[in-house]
C-alpha cells in the first residue's frame, strides 16, 4: 500500500495527494498524514505554495462514517484542528477538487485560500441526511462565503450540487474542463507571482455584515426554511448554528457548532437516520444477484395503462432517460393520461424545479399508442392496469404473444399473486413485480417482487432501471400485499374498533402526527379516497361499517369535500359531527362500550401489529433483512425517518415490551394480528433485537 498522503514538488509548488480509497474519507490516519505533509511543506523553503488534491475517483467525499462513535472520530488531529492548522499556513493554498467534495471534504477545502475544480465535480454538505449538521466549521464558514440564507439552504438540502452553481456562489474560484492538477498548479503559481493575497474565509465579513446589527431577523428565515422538517432536530440545530455565525466570533461559533453536532450525534434521531443510510446501501445487496450477474440492456420501455400509476411510472422512466411507449385501451384514455403527465411536469416548471427545456426533452421521450404492435421492440414492459386478475391475464397473454425474446414483463400490482401472473405467460423467468408507490413520479420506494421463477438477471435489470429512474429499490418476495401493504393492513386492523371504543379520528390522527408521521390514517383515507377501500371490500364481500357508511353517502373524502372530516376550504380537515354520530350509532348497534382511549393504546394497537407482521415477513423470507423493511416504510409510507423505520424503532423500544402488549391485546380482542410471531417471541426471550438477527442471521 502506498502512502495515504504523498508530496510531489513541481517547480516550487508542493502537490499533496491524498490516496485513501475508496472515497478519500477523512479517517484518523488520513488526517494525521495530511497534517504532517502540511507541516513539512510549510517548513520546506523550496515550497512557495501548496495544492491539496486527491487520487482515485473523487476529492475527499466526507467523514469516515465507520469511525463515528469511536475514539478515532475526534482523535488528534480532529478535522477542526486540521483545518485550523491549514489556516495558519503562511504559503498560498488551493484545494483541487474532482468528483465530489462533500461534508468534511468541502469543509477541509474551506481551510484553503482557494478552491478550484473540474467542471464535472459536485460539492455539498450532506450531513443533514444523517441527522447531523456540518461539524468542522461548515456552518460558520459557509455563511461567511455565501451569506447566511444561501448557506442554510445548502445545509438543509443536503444535496450535492454542480460546480457551476458553486462557482457562481463564490464557493469555487475557478473551474477547469480537464488537467486538474496542472491547472491548479498554474493557478496558484500565478497567485504567487502576482503576489496576490486573499482574506481567509474565517476572516471574511462582507456577506454577513448586513445581518450583524439585528441577527434576530434571521429567526424568521430559520422558521420559514425549517417549517417542512417537522419533528427533526438537525434542521433546527443547523439554523441555530448558522445564526451563531452572525452573532459570534469564529472560534466561539465553531464551539457552538461542535456542541450542537455532538448533541445530535448522541441523539436517537441521528442513530436512526444513520441506520437508514446504511439500510439503503444494504438493500442493494440481493442474495443470488451478485456482481457477476449482468443486467439486460434496457433502452425502450412500455407502460400499459395511463392512469394514476402508469402516468407517474412513465414520468420516472422518462426522467431516467428511457424512451417510453404508453398503451391504453382507447384514444380518449390515452390523451387524458398524456395530458395529465404534461400538466404534472408543468407544475415542476412553474415551481422552478425543472426548466421548460427539460420538460420538452422528457415529453419527447414519451409516446402513446392503442396497439400492442408498437410494444414489439420494448426491452421492458410495466403493466399498470386495473387491479383485477382477469384483466392482468388478458394483458400478459397478449404481451407474451408479441414481445421479443428476452423482454422483461413486470406488473405494478399492489396485492395480486405475481407467480400467477407469470403463469399467464410462457416465460415466467422473465416476469416480476415492480410495485411503485403513489404518486409514482415522486415517491422514492420501488418494491421489486421476485417470483418463484424470476431469473437473477431480471432482478438485476429491475434494480438498475429503478435506480436510473431515481428510485430506492427493495427486493421482496411474493405474498398478499408484499412487505409494505401487508404491514399496512396489519396497522389498519384496529382502525374501526379504536373509533367504536371511544377514540375520535382527530385523536388518532394527532397521535400519529405526534409520533412523526406526516398524517394519520383517517386523514390519509380522506386524501386517497374512502371509495377505494370500499370498492375493494365490496369485491371481497367484506364490510367496514363506519367507512362504508360514509362511502354509501357519497362522502369519499377530500375530493367530495366530506369524509371522516369535512373540508370547507377544500384542504383543511375539520372534525365532523356527522362522522361522530355514525361512530356512536354503530357502537350502540354493536353494543360496544365506549371509554377514554389513551395515545399509548392507539400506538400499541396500530404500530405493534405492524411490527409483528414485519417479523412474520422475515420468518417467511419475504424480506431479506429487517433493515429492508425499514427502507420500505421510510421511503414508501412516510414512517418518520428520525425513528429509523418500524423494525429499528422496535429495537430501541424493546421487543419484550412489544410482545407483552401484543399478548395483552390478543386476549382483549382475539384478533389474528396479535398472534405473536415466533421469531419476535424468540428474540424477545433471548434479549436480542432485530439488528442482532440481521448481524448474526440469528
Ligand atoms: P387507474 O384506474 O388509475 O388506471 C388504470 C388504467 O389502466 C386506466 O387508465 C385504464 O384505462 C387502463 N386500462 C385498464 N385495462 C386496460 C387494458 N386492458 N389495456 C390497457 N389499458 C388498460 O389505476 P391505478 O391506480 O393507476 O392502478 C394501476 C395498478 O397499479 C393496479 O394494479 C393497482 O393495484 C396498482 N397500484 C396502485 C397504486 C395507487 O395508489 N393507485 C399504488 C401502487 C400500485
Amino acid at each position: 500500500m502506498g502512502d495515504i498522503v504523498s508530496t510531489s514538488a513541481q517547480d516550487g509548488i508542493a502537490v499533496l495527494t491524498i490516496d485513501n480509497p475508496s472515497v478519500n474519507a477523512l479517517s484518523h490516519a488520513m488526517r494525521s498524514a495530511l497534517d504532517k505533509a502540511l507541516q513539512d511543506a510549510e517548513a520546506d523553503s523550496a515550497v512557495d505554495a501548496i495544492v491539496i488534491a486527491c487520487s482515485g475517483r473523487t476529492f475527499v467525499a466526507g467523514a469516515e462514517i465507520k469511525e463515528f462513535g469511536t475514539d478515532k472520530a475526534m482523535a488528534n488531529p480532529s478535522l477542526p484542528e486540521l483545518i485550523a492548522h491549514l489556516e495558519t499556513i503562511t504559503k498560498p493554498t488551493v484545494a483541487a477538487i474532482h468528483g465530489t467534495a462533500l461534508g468534511g471534504g468541502l469543509e477541509l477545502s474551506f481551510g484553503c485560500d482557494y478552491r478550484v475544480a473540474l467542471a464535472s465535480s459536485k460539492v455539498g454538505l450532506p450531513e443533514i441526511n444523517l441527522g447531523l449538521i456540518p461539524g468542522a466549521g461548515g456552518t460558520q464558514r459557509m455563511p461567511r462565503l455565501v451569506g447566511p440564507e444561501r448557506a442554510l439552504d445548502i445545509i438543509l438540502s443536503g444535496k450535492p450540487f454542480p460546480v457551476e452553481a458553486a462557482h457562481e456562489d463564490g464557493i469555487i474560484d475557478a473551474v477547469f474542463e480537464d488537467d486538474l492538477i496542472a491547472n491548479a498548479v498554474a493557478f496558484i503559481r500565478d497567485k504567487v507571482q502576482a503576489g496576490t493575497t486573499v482574506t481567509r474565509i474565517r476572516d471574511r465579513d462582507d456577506k454577513i455584515a448586513e445581518w450583524k446589527d439585528d441577527p434576530d431577523r434571521f429567526d424568521a428565515v430559520i422558521a420559514d426554511k425549517t417549517k417542512k422538517k417537522r419533528g427533526l432536530d438537525a434542521p433546527v440545530a443547523a439554523g441555530r448554528a448558522v445564526k451563531a455565525a452572525l452573532t459570534m466570533e469564529i472560534e466561539e461559533g465553531q464551539k457552538f457548532e461542535r456542541d450542537q453536532f455532538i448533541a445530535l450525534m448522541e441523539g436517537e434521531q441521528s442513530v436512526a437516520q444513520r441506520h437508514i443510510f446504511f439500510a439503503q446501501r444494504e438493500a442493494a445487496k440481493v442474495p443470488g444477484v451478485g456482481k457477476d450477474v449482468q443486467a439486460r440492456t434496457v433502452r425502450k420501455v412500455g407502460v400499459i395503462g395511463a392512469g394514476t400509476m402508469g402516468g407517474g411510472i412513465a414520468m420516472s422512466l422518462a426522467n431516467g432517460g428511457y424512451d417510453v411507449t404508453i398503451l391504453e385501451m382507447n384514444r380518449e384514455a390515452l390523451d387524458k393520461g398524456l395530458d395529465r403527465v404534461s400538466k404534472t411536469y408543468d407544475i415542476s416548471v412553474k415551481r422552478g424545479s425543472m426548466t421548460a427545456d427539460a420538460k420538452a426533452k422528457r415529453m419527447a421521450r414519451l409516446s402513446g399508442t392503442t396497439s400492442y404492435d408498437d410494444l414489439k421492440d420494448c426491452d421492458l414492459i410495466i403493466e399498470a392496469v386495473f387491479e383485477d386478475i382477469g384483466v392482468k391475464e388478458d394483458v400478459f397473454g397478449k404481451l407474451d404473444k408479441i414481445v421479443k425474446d428476452g423482454a422483461i414483463l413486470a406488473s405494478n400490482t399492489s396485492y395480486l399473486d405475481v407467480d400467477a401472473i407469470a403463469g399467464f405467460t410462457g416465460r415466467p423467468a422473465d416476469v416480476l413485480g415492480t410495485h411503485f408507490f403513489s404518486p409514482a413520479n415522486v415517491m422514492k420506494l420501488l418494491e421489486i417482487v421476485r417470483g418463484k421463477e424470476t431469473s437473477p438477471d431480471v432482478i438485476a435489470t429491475a434494480l438498475e432501471v429503478g435506480k436510473r429512474a431515481g428510485k430506492i429499490p427493495v427486493v421482496v418476495g411474493v405474498c398478499h400485499g408484499f412487505v409494505g401493504n401487508r404491514m399496512l393492513e396489519a396497522r389498519s386492523a384496529e382502525a374501526e374498533d379504536l373509533l367504536l371504543e371511544g377514540a375520535s379520528p382527530a385523536q388518532v390522527d394527532k397521535a400519529f402526527r405526534d409520533f412523526g408521521w406526516p398524517m394519520g390514517p383517517y386523514q390519509m383515507s380522506d386524501l386517497a379516497g374512502i371509495d377505494i377501500g370500499w370498492r375493494k371490500r365490496q369485491a371481497l364481500g367484506e364490510r367496514a361499517e363506519i367507512a362504508d357508511t360514509l362511502a354509501e353517502k357519497g362522502d369519499f373524502g377530500q375530493k367530495t369535500g366530506k369524509g371522516y372530516y369535512s373540508y370547507e376550504d377544500g384542504r383543511t380537515p375539520v372534525p365532523r359531527g356527522e362522522t361522530q354520530a355514525i361512530i356512536e350509532r354503530v357502537a350502540r348497534e354493536k353494543s360496544v362500550e365506549r371509554r377514554d382511549i389513551s395515545d399509548d393504546e392507539i400506538m400499541e394497537r396500530t404500530l405493534y401489529p405492524m411490527i409483528n407482521e414485519g417479523a412474520k415477513i422475515l420468518e417467511e423470507g419475504i424480506a431479506t433483512r429487517p433493515s429492508d423493511i425499514d427502507v420500505v416504510w421510510v421511503y414508501g409510507y412516510g414512517f418518520p425517518v428520525g425513528k429509523g423505520g418500524p423494525m429499528h424503532w422496535a429495537d430501541r423500544h424493546g421487543l419484550a415490551t412489544i410482545v407483552e402488549r401484543l399478548e395483552h391485546w390478543g386476549k382483549e380482542t382475539a384478533k389474528p394480528v396479535y398472534e405473536v410471531s415466533p421469531l419476535l417471541r424468540r428474540l424477545a426471550d433471548e434479549g436480542k433485537s432485530f439488528s442482532d438477527f440481521q448481524k448474526q442471521g440469528a
